[in-house]
């Protein structure tokens, strides 16, 4: 039977997910560490640290009780109000044990603000469902004492099997059009740096409100068109350019009061090369 250093267990919910698996992943050697997943595969069934839970169908403390989680991580998705409820019973259960959630929130929070790049303590607004769904999920947490929560806001996420990357792939195979949006100006990171923060997160201790992204910001139509240079040596790629407003908009989260050690950082840069490797 393995031993583990340290007294943490851990609950990832959305483990069989793009961000959540890849956290599976560089958490399980360290962590007792359990997962769920919504849709029934071998390897997960496989797998006696994964339970089956569908946030529209099943309660969410019965996972917590099966598992009694000193870390529960957020990786969902899903029916906005059934996942409320389940974070309602999260936020329960922290009270009531030793426990603290690490919750995946986006950028999206700030997407009704579109002058400058947003910060930890800014103010939130939202003209997006998602964004305002995150910003409910976020402001119910930050009621509960702060040690018991960290939000970490991420911009795009991208990396070799992130869903975006296959997309792309996809259009250039079918010879399909690219979405790029030149008015947008993001940053960006990776599955793998975003799970190295999260590592660091737990064996610090640390909590409070975190902007992931990049150290840098770029223009999404350069950007993809980047992307598509590294991936591609095809002439006559399609793009279709889709403007939501006259004039740019940010899309960005820049750390100011909470930032991690440089070596958590990231550049756009990185990120290009990462995803291509
Ligand atoms: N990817 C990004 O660029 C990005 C950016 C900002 C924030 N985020 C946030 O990061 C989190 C993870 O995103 P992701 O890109 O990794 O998503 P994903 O690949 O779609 O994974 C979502 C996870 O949630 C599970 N799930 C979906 N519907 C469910 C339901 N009804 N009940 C229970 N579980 C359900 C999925 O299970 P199955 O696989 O079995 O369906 C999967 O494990 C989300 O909260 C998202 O808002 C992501």
């Amino acid at each position: 039977m393995k031993t583990y250093n340290s007294k943490h267990r851990i609950l990832i919910l959305g483990a069989s997910g793009f961000i959540g698996n890849a956290i599976y992943k560089e958490l399980l050697g360290y962590f007792r560490t359990y997962g769920t997943y919504r849709v029934p595969k071998k390897i997960f069934e496989d797998n006696h640290q994964f339970f089956q839970y569908n946030v529209e169908e099943d309660d969410v403390y019965e996972i917590l009780e099966a598992t009694k989680p000193t870390i529960i991580i957020s990786c969902l998705r899903g029916e906005f109000r059934a996942q409320t409820i389940a974070h309602q019973h999260i936020a329960e259960y922290l009270l009531e044990h030793d426990s603290k959630l690490i919750f995946l929130s986006s950028a999206n929070v700030f997407d009704a603000y579109s002058k400058y790049p947003s910060y930890e303590l800014d103010k939130t607004l939202s003209g997006s469902i998602y964004g305002h769904f995150k910003i409910k999920i976020e402001n119910m947490l930050l009621r509960l004492p702060k040690k018991k929560v960290a939000i970490l806001r991420l911009p795009m996420v991208l990396g070799s099997q992130s869903p975006r990357l296959k997309e792309l792939k996809q259009h250039l195979e079918d010879k399909t059009a690219i979405e790029i949006f030149p008015n947008i100006i993001m940053n960006v990171t990776t599955d793998s740096k975003l799970t190295q923060q999260i590592h660091y997160i737990i064996n610090q201790n640390k909590y409070g409100i975190f902007h992931l992204g990049s150290t840098d910001l770029v223009h999404h139509d350069d950007y993809f068109k980047d992307i598509v240079k590294q991936i591609s040596s095809k002439n006559g790629v399609i793009y279709k350019h889709v403007y939501t407003t006259n004039e740019d908009r940010y899309l960005a989260v820049l750390p100011k009061f909470n930032k991690l050690p440089k070596h958590l950082e990231i550049t756009s840069t990185e990120v290009l090369e990462d995803i291509t490797k």
